[in-house]
Parts: structure tokens; sequence; C-alpha cells
């Protein structure tokens, strides 16, 4: 499954469009809990080093964690504040917001272990749970091998991490296991840096109030569910190669 590469003058908005180069941006989608990040040139020219099959490993590590740090502050936004007035040094108020309620991460094993650094920068001493899906030999079908997640995790706000969504198999499995636990899935917001448009799609069809965000949608998928035209194999690339 293939959609046409939607491309766009990648700039700010007060530059001609003769001054600003056209790149492939994401495609658009238009399920209502689904948030791509603003399509910048600074998240272009990351994408464009992660994709590119030439970065090594260690600039593989060093652009993908800034596209993470990106998408864990922007998921942060959706949490929510209550209003909070405080003093400053010089005796005037201020009427701000602070965040309310507990949170914690989830990844899904491997790749989503890459996104727990982003998300402790952001959350000091942030609890983070873990979630083993892998195909099952037997029957091709995606299966539960180890869960261990905190024990109230069901009074928490959990953003739960993998960082490409092909078909969306494990990351649906995942929120059945975590609903299964008795978080509310608009507590759930799954964070991801490349969605194909059909994992996209499986996710805002079956789980309408969980919010997804994500970094891009791409084309499609291949024959063997690769994201196309995507950076490969996340977990390898960013672990072993
Ligand atoms: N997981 C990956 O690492 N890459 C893909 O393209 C799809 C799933």
């Amino acid at each position: 499954s293939q959609n046409p590469a939607p491309s766009k003058c990648v700039g700010p908005e007060y530059r001609s469009s003769n001054e600003k180069p056209t790149a492939t941006v994401s495609t658009e989608v238009s399920y209502e809990n689904v948030h791509i990040l603003p399509q910048t040139p600074q998240l272009i020219a990351l994408l464009t080093m992660i994709r590119d099959k030439n970065t090594n490993r260690a600039d593989f590590i060093f652009y993908s964690n800034r596209i993470i740090r990106l998408l864990v502050e922007e998921g942060l936004n959706h949490l929510p504040v209550v209003e909070h007035t405080i003093k400053t040094p010089v005796g005037r108020s201020y009427s701000g917001v602070k965040f309310e309620g507990k949170i914690c991460g989830v990844s899904i094993m491997r790749a989503g272990e890459s996104m727990e650094q982003a998300l402790r920068e952001c959350c000091r001493s942030v609890r983070i749970g873990k979630i083993l899906i892998q195909r099952d030999e037997e029957t091709a079908k995606p299966k539960l091998f180890y869960e261990k997640l905190p024990e109230d995790v069901a009074e928490r706000w959990v953003l739960l991490l993998d960082p490409m969504l092909a078909t969306g198999g494990s990351a649906l499995m995942a929120v059945d296991v975590l609903k299964s636990k008795g978080v509310p899935e608009d507590h759930i917001l799954f964070l991801n840096l490349i969605a194909s448009p059909e994992g996209a799609q499986n996710f805002a069809a079956k789980f309408p109030k969980l919010r997804v965000v994500t970094a891009f949608v791409d084309q499609g998928l291949d024959e063997k569910n690769y994201i196309v035209p995507g950076l490969g194999d996340f977990g390898d690339r960013f672990y072993t190669m």
C-alpha cells in the first residue's frame, strides 16, 4: 500500500516559496486523535539524517534523540494542567499553570526503550514500565511475552513509547494490556516517530479516545511490513549497527 508522497516548501511562513526548498512532508490524516508534529525545517532535517542509510550509529542515536525529545515535549502538552499562581523574587505575582496528576512511561521493547531517556530528561524520576510483544512463530500473530508495569498504573497518565508504527499489531496489543490493568483509554498517549497510514488508521479506529503524537505519517508498508520510505529497522540501527 502506497500513498502519493506529499511535498511542500519547508521554512517559515514569512519567506516566499521560491526562497524555500521543497521536501517530502508527512501525509495528512483526518483523525481527530492523531497529532502530527509541525513539519519544520529542523524536524525535516533531523528525519532526513535518520532515514539516510549512510548515517552511522552514533549520528542515528544523536538525531533520533532530538526528534524523540520533540515528541515528548509535545506529548506533555496533552496532559492536564491547573491554574497556579506564584510570587516572583521581585514581589509580583504571576498566574501560571502546573501539571496535575501522575504519569508513567511504558516502552514497547526493544525499540521503545530508546525513547526512555528523553522522557527521563523531561520528567524527573518518572516511573517506566515495559511490555514485550513478539510475533508468535506458530500463529504469526503478536503475542505478549512480558510486562512489568507500575502497580498503580491505573491511576497514572501513560506515555506509551514505540518509534515505528507499522501495522500497529504490537502497539494495539500493548494498549489492550494497559486497559486490562485499568488504565482508561483517554489517559494513554502514544508517542511515535514514524507511522504508516494503515497503522495510524488502525489505532484511530480501535481507540478513538487515545491520543497519538507522531513526527511523521509515511507513505505505506512494503511486502515485509517495513514502513516506506521509512528508515529500516529502528532497533537494529539504534542498538547494534
Ligand atoms: N519497525 C521498524 O523498525 N521499522 C519498520 O519499518 C517497521 C517496524
